[in-house]
Formats: structure tokens, sequence, C-alpha cells
């Protein structure tokens, strides 16, 4: 019988809009789990960079820079509407992390190797041996690839664009929806076709396409994989 490494973590990866964090926050919250949102992570190194002045391909001096901060971030899902909580030295960053100039250096920034190879053990030493849900690009086909359940989520691209006008309009901000198409399919492109960790469905992880699933569907059809996985295969 296969027994699997790490028996209690679930990666969710997908494409921007895809329903990724509201599911992984429930998830987390209903399985006792801790919540690991690594493209916070992308985004708050994409921060640093930008109020340094660094060039956004300068590797060495983002990794130097990313270095010398004290960088948190929340392992607790809380509401699955709110951003998650990220501190650059005690300094709460959540909303700054999703503006609009940060949203659009990110793909540039995460395609940098040493950025990833330093985000990504940190993720590792974060998640530890278990327990806990992590949620981005890459995190079954790299930072996991032995997780007990690998998770592809998918969704139509107008479906995605609407979540994501929905989002913003919680936030008050008002942007137009042919805006918001060119953004997620300019980052949908940068993060497919990226030469290091792109976004690809992991070799034995189950896809599913959420365009006409209710985000409770979606959860308790992750939760009986979960159940299964766990008792049939360990
Ligand atoms: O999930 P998000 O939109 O907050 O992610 C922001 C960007 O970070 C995304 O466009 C690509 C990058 N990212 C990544 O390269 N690898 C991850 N595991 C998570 C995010």
């Amino acid at each position: 019988m296969k027994k699997y490494a790490y028996r209690n973590i679930i990666t969710i990866d997908g494409p921007a809009g895809s329903g990724k964090s509201t599911v992984a926050k429930i998830l987390a919250r209903d399985l006792d789990m801790k919540y690991l949102d690594t493209g916070a992570m992308y985004r708050a190194i994409t921060l640093i960079a930008l109020e340094n002045n660094i060039e956004l391909e300068d590797e060495k001096s983002i990794l130097a820079a990313a270095s010398g901060v004290k960088l948190e971030i929340d392992q607790v899902a809380s509401s699955e509407n709110s951003y998650t909580k990220v501190f650059i030295n005690d300094r709460d960053v959540a909303e700054s992390i999703r503006s609009p100039e940060v949203g659009s250096a990110v793909s540039i920034v995460s395609r940098l190797p040493g950025i990833r190879r330093y985000l990504v053990s940190m993720q590792r030493k974060i998640a530890g041996e278990g327990n806990a849900i992590l949620e981005g690009r890459d995190t079954g086909s790299v930072v996991y690839p032995d997780a007990v359940l690998k998770i592809f989520l998918t969704a139509s691209i107008s479906e995605r664009v609407k979540r994501r006008k929905l989002q913003l309009e919680e936030k008050n901000q008002e942007v137009k929806l042919g805006h918001i198409k060119e953004e997620i399919k300019k980052r949908d492109f940068i993060d497919s076709n990226r030469k290091d960790s792109p976004l690809v469905i992991p070799g034995d992880g189950i896809k599913l396409d959420t365009s006409d699933m209710p985000i409770f569907e979606v959860v308790n059809k992750i939760k009986q994989l979960y159940y299964d996985r766990t008792k049939t295969k360990i």
C-alpha cells in the first residue's frame, strides 16, 4: 500500500480567480489545519522590491533586501472574505500587497529562481511536518509533491473575471471588466510559461473546474477526497 510522506498536507493550486483562497481558508478552518497563502509571500517580496526602488529583475538585490526584514504571515485562516495578514517589520501590509502596482509586478519577481528557492524553503519550514493547507501556483508540483492530496482548481476566464470584479468592489475599488480580463490573462500567461515552477497540474493532482460549482460544493468534494485518501491509502 502506498504510504504518503506528508499525510496531512493538502495543496491547492490554480490561476487567479479560481477560488483557491476562499476554499483553502474554509478547509483549514473546518479541518483544523494551518493555512499558508504562498501568493501573499510572493506579493510581500514584490512590495519590498518596489519600496526599495529595486529593478524587478535584480534578484540579488531583492534577496538582500528581503533577508534584511522580518517577514511574518498569518497561518490561521480568518474570515474567507478577508486578506491574509502579512507583516513586514511589524508593519501591516495586507492591503498594500494587493495594490494594482504589486499585482502587475508580482509575476515578474516570482519568475526569479533565487526568489522561488528562498520562499519555497520558508514555506516548507512553516508547513513543517504537516497539518497544513498550502495555496498557490506550485505548492503541489514543487513545494510538497508528496502531499496526500493535490488539488488544481480552475474556472472559465469569464467567471474568474466576474469573481475578481466582485472582490475589488467589496474593497470599494472600481475597475472595468475589460481591464481585469487583460490583467488576468497577462498573469496567467506569465505564470504558466515561466521556466522555473510554472503553473501546472501536478502529476497525480485532481483538477476541479469551479465555474458552475458553489463554494460549499467544492469544499465538500475536497473534504471527501481527503477523507477517502487518508482512510484508504495510509
Ligand atoms: O495567488 P496570488 O494572486 O496572490 O499570487 C500572486 C502571484 O504570485 C501570482 O501571479 C504568481 C505568484 N505565485 C507564484 O509564482 N507561486 C506561488 N506558489 C504563489 C504565487
